[in-house]
């Protein structure tokens, strides 16, 4: 059993994981070159042990040498066919990015995934894929388990995706490196561009340009990929929590470094910064084609805002920990467009939303919105359900630290598949989360 207590303050500096979608990343990139990629600041978690796993099962070499990951590359197209099923457990990453890099490689691989998900969509990647050449036997169409067989003849094509989803992006692109011929990808807004940042930075030449449609990545064929050494940025999402306890909890202020600061990550800092958080940047750089700052925050008074809905991909994972800054904030804080936070690890609008009201906070919510009505003092005094989410999670682990009284949770193993050290980290600067 876990409980978060109400919290003096926060204090210090704080040793950020990896970033999560980087790391698949890094992974995937260095098994499809041909030589050794050698990977600083992996992060080490669940998920992307599950990508680690499946690279193995695909072909890849993968060791850990002192601190550094090193992958020795099959190359483009050299998946070897796996002996077992490729399990992704929780990580919607490792089974959407690796049903794309094999779409155009023809093996047969069966994927599965842990009971949520296996009931999240993957119609989404399913319908371009195809169009590649690549067949699929889904669960009612669209779930886990899924057998795929690599096309023989692959073709390149021209996409233009109703979701704003990194994932279904980097899965076309994936494909797209077996295809002869150009392949395009139209997106209405921009998600994390951390496929396209590190292909580049590994020789593959994708091209971003904005059109009337959204903005379009095309990328040719058969283009080598270079192996390279990867420098892995703190992950921003993983940092939200952070941010967000020194903000509630009175009297703290914190450092966070290497913090990965992209334009297509940073909307939850844009919105804090909107609602009056006070912070720092300094020492703004480039580090393996990511952009990349340390950061100084500080408790401070917040007003409620609304969100605009062109930012929802610019922060997709933060919107639970922004509902409970929005729970400390004065007046509403309104949340729109997130229809697609009901297929992540759980419906995050219902789980959020649930436990919110748990803790006595006024919420308001429907399919595609949440609002979040703050007021000066939060109960807490609850057991609160995570629903096997991670972030949701974390989350209240968050508020528990600025209730009037504790927050229990139902779990919290769950935080394994994305921040093994998150409750250690957190206590290190001050948080009152006991193990009872
Ligand atoms: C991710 C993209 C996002 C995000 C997920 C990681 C990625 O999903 O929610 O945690 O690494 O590409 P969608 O692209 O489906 O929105």
């Amino acid at each position: 059993m876990i409980t978060s207590n109400k919290t003096n303050s926060l204090q210090g500096e704080v040793i950020l994981p990896g970033d999560k979608s980087i790391s698949h990343r890094a992974i995937i990139f260095g098994a499809l070159s041909i030589g050794k990629t050698v990977i600083k600041g992996l992060l080490e978690s669940e998920d992307v042990y599950r990508t680690i796993k499946a690279m193995e099962q695909f072909g890849a070499r993968i060791t850990k040498n002192k601190n550094n990951w090193e992958v020795d590359g099959f190359g483009v197209g050299g998946f070897s066919s796996p002996e077992s099923v490729i399990d992704c457990g929780n990580s919607g990453t490792t089974c959407r990015l690796l049903l794309g890099a094999i779409a155009t490689t023809p093996i047969t691989a069966v994927f599965v995934g842990d009971p949520s998900l296996s009931n999240r969509p993957m119609d989404r990647i399913i319908e371009p894929l195809e169009r590649m050449g690549a067949s699929f036997n889904a669960r009612e169409n669209s779930f886990l388990p899924i057998t795929v067989t690599g096309a023989k003849e692959p073709l390149p094509t021209i996409f233009e995706s109703k979701i704003d989803s990194a994932q279904i992006k980097s899965a076309v692109l994936l494909a797209g490196l077996n295809c002869r011929g150009e392949t395009t990808y139209i997106e209405k807004n921009l998600t994390r561009n951390h496929t396209e940042n590190m292909l580049n930075d590994f020789g593959v030449k994708v091209e971003s340009k904005f059109l009337q449609e959204g903005f379009a990545h095309k990328l040719r064929g058969f283009q080598e990929l270079i192996p390279k050494k990867v420098f892995i940025p703190a992950d921003p999402s993983s940092a939200a929590f952070f941010i967000a306890s020194a903000l509630i909890v009175q009297g703290s202020n914190i450092k966070l470094f290497n913090l990965c600061v992209s334009p297509t990550r940073n909307g939850f800092l844009e919105t804090i910064k909107e609602m009056g958080a006070k912070m720092k940047f300094s020492n703004k750089r480039t580090v393996s084609g990511e952009l990349v700052a340390d950061l100084t925050v500080s408790s401070s008074s917040l007003k409620g805002v609304e969100v605009p809905i062109s930012r929802v991909p610019s922060m997709i994972d933060e919107y639970p920990i922004l509902s409970i800054i929005a729970a400390f904030a004065t007046g509403k804080t309104i949340m729109r467009g997130v229809k697609e936070l009901a297929v992540k690890e759980s419906n995050r609008i219902l789980s959020m939303a649930k436990g919110l009201k748990q803790c006595g906070i006024e919420i308001e919510y429907g399919n595609d919105f949440l609002i979040v009505n703050g007021q000066k003092k939060v109960t807490g005094g609850m057991k609160v359900n995570t629903y096997g989410d991670h972030r949701v999670a974390m989350s209240f682990l968050c508020l528990g630290q600025a209730a009037e009284k504790p927050i229990e949770l139902d779990e919290y193993s769950s935080i394994n598949t994305s921040f093994p050290t998150f409750i250690k980290e957190l206590q290190k600067v001050g948080a009152n989360i006991k193990h009872n």
